[in-house]
């Protein structure tokens, strides 16, 4: 079989520097994992999960697309958990943050719509729009200006507006109340990925939006379980139609094997006893106050992004991976560096050390 064709793609992709190569499992301190409340190593809470598996007979898998065999009671308890916790009339589950994305774009906007994002959005995101194919066009980050120059040529079909609550390079937080005024003057439909925000940001980890937010002016959220909350997967949070016309005809729920029931019951549980996050939350906050790092305002403390020249100290010490294009902009090549709840005190003073210098 003559596979040179993929032999110089991957050649290609090398000298550009877009080749990943999956590093061995980092074991140093933890600096770099979106773990931060500590909750994917939280030894009570595995216990405690485990034994609710066994005890509920909760199965190890769907064994089936939901709309066939595969929809375990869990996903709707999930589900109905996760609308309570945020405020929404209802939810639905996907097998990744990644996936939830692609699964909205793919279903809601239509060819008679248009689609402006923020050019600093999770490739994620950006991918799902490309693949909808629907007409759209990307704004610097947070330039707002830029997006209301957009949002005033008339267009017939709907808009949609895709952001994050929470950058997830440099942390930065998005401006609601600009938001606000310009969904008050154009009425635009707003799709938050709160990938970085749900479960740690606010009150009980509320995330950026208001619960009373989520009806009133947020469109769809999209959130993730890989980040705060510990575990793996994603859903979507959004009205009553929104959930219905998505699990009813959206294929890439459709054709898809559940979500894995640990997952399932893990943010069940999150949802329901609120002393597991809130724990995490204290502590974070905490180890926040050891960190004498750059403070930047609009920004969420645990993510700090360094733009620096390379630096082998900070690789070797802390693990962290050199960000270049097109993971950053050029001109901000450095290092993204995270904050967690299990940090210990000699971690933080060594970092801290490095930040000084
Ligand atoms: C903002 C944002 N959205 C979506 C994703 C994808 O999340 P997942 O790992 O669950 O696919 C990420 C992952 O880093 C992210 O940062």
């Amino acid at each position: 079989m003559n596979l040179s064709d993929l032999t110089l793609r991957i050649q290609s992709a090398q000298q550009d520097g877009r080749f990943k190569v999956l590093p061995n499992s980092w074991q140093g301190p933890d600096f770099q994992s979106n773990d931060v409340l500590g909750l994917a190593r939280n030894s009570a809470l595995k216990t405690h999960l485990l034994q609710r598996m066994l005890n509920e007979n909760i199965p190890l898998g769907a064994a089936a697309s939901r709309s066939i065999s595969g929809n375990l009671p869990i996903y709707q308890h999930c589900e109905y958990a996760l609308s309570q916790y945020a405020g929404t009339q209802a939810g639905i589950l996907t097998s990744s943050a990644f996936q939830a994305n692609a699964l909205f774009f793919s279903t809601i906007p239509t060819r008679h719509d248009r689609i402006f994002y923020d050019k600093s959005v999770h490739a994620s995101m950006r991918l799902a729009i490309q693949q909808s194919k629907i007409p759209s066009t990307g704004f610097p980050h947070a330039d707002f200006n830029a997006l209301e120059s957009l949002l005033k040529k008339p267009h017939a079909g709907q808009t949609y507006l895709a952001i994050e609550s929470v950058y997830s390079m440099t942390g930065s937080i998005s401006n609601k109340t600009d938001l606000q005024s310009l969904h008050q003057s154009y009425g635009f439909r707003l799709v938050v990925d709160e990938a970085h925000s749900f479960g740690v940001l606010g009150q009980q980890g509320l995330g950026w939006a208001l619960k009373k937010d989520r009806e009133d002016w947020i469109f769809a959220t999209i959130i993730g379980f890989g980040k705060a909350l510990g575990s793996a997967g994603g859903g979507i949070l959004g009205s009553q139609t929104l959930i219905e016309l998505l699990s009813g005809t959206g294929k890439g729920f459709i054709y898809s094997t559940g979500i894995h029931p640990l997952a399932a019951l893990q943010v069940s549980e999150l949802m329901e006893s609120p002393a597991w996050i809130a724990e995490g939350i204290t502590q974070l906050h905490k180890n926040l106050n050891l960190i004498h790092g750059p403070k930047k305002p609009n920004s969420v403390p645990w993510i700090l992004y360094l733009p620096m020249p390379k630096n082998r100290e900070w690789e070797a010490k802390f693990g962290l991976k050199y960000l270049t294009p097109p993971t950053v902009d050029a001109g901000q090549e450095g290092y993204r560096c995270m904050v967690h709840a299990h940090n210990t005190e000699q971690e933080l003073l060594t970092l801290n050390e490095c930040l000084r210098r």
